[in-house]
């Protein structure tokens, strides 16, 4: 496995993969986790090559003090990756990426409308900015990413499209703790009060799949603004937890959706504080 701090040294490393051997790419911010190491074996069983990045992404934080606290475990992470099997790991400091500061504006669709949009404003411009940068380094055959983020993956599957990048876009199951919660990275900020309480959101969750699926059949309320007021008052009554959004939107549109039969493909997506740690997850509901 080759590490690379600079451009230069990616590109020396790129240049030494044989013509036709497929790139895959894995984009990360680090402090990786079972979720981040499965997107990686995907990658692995597709390609030849994997190419995995450590970036915390300036751009993307629209809170400082939640860039400021990300968590930072580069020498784990590494261990991590070579143990997974990638070929090149690219840890870019942050004049490599932007070496002025990037002042480009991205049409989403309006897919950053509703969910994590509202409540995190520039977020996805962010996400979109070092992304492309990245697969105009990279240039893989393949890039790989997580469902956890539902949202994300739909905005940098529509990017991708318009700006007609040369690649496909994969998407992996969400990898869960023994107890259902989540793996984030995030998740080692937890106290652990907070820690024992998460996974409350996944429980929740899931029972909602459950009525909304039972309601499908027989066709009895509730209707999904209903159901999303019984997630929120749901998750809230553990009182460590505090819903920031749940929504239920069409899976592609991601608007929220009025009655079960609005759109094909539907999705319960929520955000969650425990304590100072903002948790996000989502569960196919239809
Ligand atoms: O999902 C993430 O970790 C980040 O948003 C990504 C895609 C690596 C871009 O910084």
């Amino acid at each position: 496995m080759t590490i690379c701090y600079t451009l230069s040294q990616f590109y020396d490393a790129i240049s030494l993969v044989p013509k036709g051997y497929e790139v895959g790419f894995v984009p990360t911010m680090g402090a990786l986790h079972q979720g981040h190491i499965s997107l990686v074996n995907r990658a692995a069983a597709d390609c030849k090559i994997v190419v995995v990045s450590i970036f915390v992404n300036p751009t993307q934080f629209n809170n400082p003090a939640d860039l400021e606290k990300y968590p930072r475990t580069l020498e784990n992470d590494c261990e991590m990756l070579e143990k997974a099997g990638a070929t090149i790991v690219f840890i870019p400091s942050i004049e490599e990426i932007y070496p002025q500061k990037d002042n480009r504006i991205f049409d989403l669709g309006g897919l950053d409308s509703n969910g994590e949009g509202p409540h995190r404003p520039g977020h996805f411009n962010g996400v979109a900015q070092v992304v492309t940068r990245l697969f105009d380094i990279v240039e893989p055959k393949f890039a790989y990413f997580g469902e956890k983020d539902f949202q994300q993956l739909a905005i940098i599957r529509y990017f991708s499209k318009k700006l007609n990048y040369p690649l496909s876009i994969v998407s992996c199951p969400t990898v869960r703790e023994s107890d259902g919660l989540a793996m984030s990275s995030r998740n080692l900020l937890l106290t652990p009060e907070h820690r024992k309480v998460a996974p409350a959101i996944y429980k929740t969750l899931k029972k909602a799949a459950k009525i909304a699926t039972a309601q499908n059949l027989s066709q009895i309320c509730p209707a999904p603004q209903e159901l999303t007021k019984w997630v929120i008052s749901e998750i809230n009554s553990e009182p460590l937890l505090k819903t920031e959004y749940a929504e239920i939107v069409d899976s592609i549109s991601l608007c929220p959706v009025k009655s079960w039969d609005e759109a094909d493909e539907i999705q319960l997506c929520t955000a969650v504080f425990a304590g100072a740690v903002r948790l996000i997850d989502n569960i196919k509901l239809k």
